[in-house]
């Protein structure tokens, strides 16, 4: 097969690409680094620096014997994206090559509207680029649970079949998304499903929950293959951020009640979902979306789990309720649907003490790089940033 991956330098990107070339595929990806122009616009770094994207290309000919194609550009630039799509000539297309963050998006109209355009334009880019150069290869774009919000009813994978004063219809699940980051990836999978509709594109929507972990096998093999891992208010997770504050003596802090449930995956699993997307593509004319998470957690059981295994390592950590910077149901029903990928082949990896202890030694091993300012929350959702000093009850 054929594989170009848009978003190459990033956390996901570069070990797809790997896992890609490692089972004999002909793999591109495509990058413009805006993720490290981002990292310096807010002064942050990942945990370990991550080699430039062509020392990576370079260490993974040498360790592996496979070359992985690099093309050096912008998604937004339509040109660019279509003479990458005629020259490669991909079966897939993994589109990874997007603004990931949504407290970034949620700082200033500024990163707001660059989100949103940089996010959506270089979607169309994509899709019509697809359309004139490409057009039965399978497109697999990387959406996010967050796309659904938390609404007080089962989430389905994508669709949902609504009756209606007697009618009956298969539509669009109904979005109810937390930032204009996850607006961004609620318009694109609009755009995405249109295309399909439309002009008869195969497309998979994967609707991905929090990643965790850096270690996949091919990462592993050499320390100029590893990814990022990021622990800052604007590009880090929640599991990663506690991860930091155990190892380096700080409370955990759980903003609000801590009640927030979330869909986790380890990106073993990322991989291997969207290789068993690539393997098993949609029809054309198809728009298929799969709900891509193993796990379902709330905020304080992450804590609770970070907690015991900081422990079990010798570190005594408390858990400390913090005003939310965010805007969102601290306490709610969630039950979302994730059968489609397990029917396809998934065996999960789960979030036991041992993955977990894992990378809480990782983390530890490298204290002596957090940047503690990092890891505050500044970036306030409520129109009047007061509403955020509350005392959590
Ligand atoms: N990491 C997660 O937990 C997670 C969860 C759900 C969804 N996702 C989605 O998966 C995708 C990958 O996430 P990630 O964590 O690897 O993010 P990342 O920021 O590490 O990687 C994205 C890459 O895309 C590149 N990029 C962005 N805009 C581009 C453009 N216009 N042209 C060319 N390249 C561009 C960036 O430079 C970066 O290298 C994103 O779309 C993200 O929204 C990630």
């Amino acid at each position: 097969m054929r594989v170009l991956v848009l978003g190459g330098d990033g956390y996901l990107g570069w070990p797809t690409a790997m896992h890609f070339s490692a089972r004999g595929d002909d793999v591109a990806v495509v990058d413009n680094f805006a993720k490290r122009q981002w990292e310096m616009e807010e002064g942050i770094e990942p945990l370990l620096p991550i080699p430039p994207l062509h020392k990576r290309v370079r260490a993974w000919q040498r360790v592996s014997g496979r070359e992985i194609g690099l093309y050096v550009g912008d998604l937004m630039n339509h040109r660019f994206v279509y003479k990458v799509l005629r020259e490669f000539q991909p079966d897939a297309v993994v589109h990874y090559g997007e603004q990931p963050s949504a407290p970034y998006s949620m700082q200033n109209r500024t990163t707001a509207v660059d989100t949103q355009i940089n996010n959506i334009v270089g979607t169309l880019n994509l899709l019509f680029g697809m359309r004139s150069h490409c057009r039965d290869a399978h497109l697999i774009k990387l959406g996010t649970m967050g796309e659904y919000g938390t609404p007080n009813i089962d989430i389905e994978e994508g669709w949902l079949e609504v009756e209606h004063n007697g009618r009956k219809d298969r539509m669009l699940y109904p979005k109810k998304p937390g930032s204009f980051y996850h607006l961004s990836k609620v318009h694109d999978s609009h755009n995405v499903e249109f295309a399909c509709r439309i002009w008869g594109c195969a497309a998979t929507d994967l609707n991905q929950g929090v990643v965790y972990g850096v270690d996949t096998e091919e990462t592993k093999a050499d320390p100029d293959l590893a990814t990022s891992f990021h622990y800052d208010q604007v590009f880090g997770t929640v599991l990663n951020r506690f991860l930091v504050q155990a190892a380096i003596g700080e409370p955990l802090s759980v903003y609000g009640k801590g009640g927030q449930t979330r869909g986790f995956l380890n990106i073993r699993d990322t991989l291997k979902c969207v290789e068993l997307a690539a393997d098993n593509p949609a029809a054309a004319g198809e728009f298929r979306v799969l709900n891509q998470f193993t796990e379902q957690f709330s905020v304080l059981d992450l804590a609770n789990r970070v907690q015991a295994v900081a422990k079990a390592a010798g570190h005594d950590t408390t858990i400390v309720n913090t005003p939310n910077p965010r805007v969102e149901l601290e306490e709610h029903y969630y039950n979302a649907r994730h059968s489609g990928l397990v029917e396809l082949g998934l065996e999960p990896h789960l979030l036991d003490d041992d993955a977990l202890g894992k990378m809480f030694a990782t983390v530890s091993a490298n204290v002596g790089s957090v940047d503690r300012n990092a890891l505050a929350p500044t970036i306030l959702w409520a129109r009047d940033s007061r509403a955020c000093l509350c005392p959590v009850p």
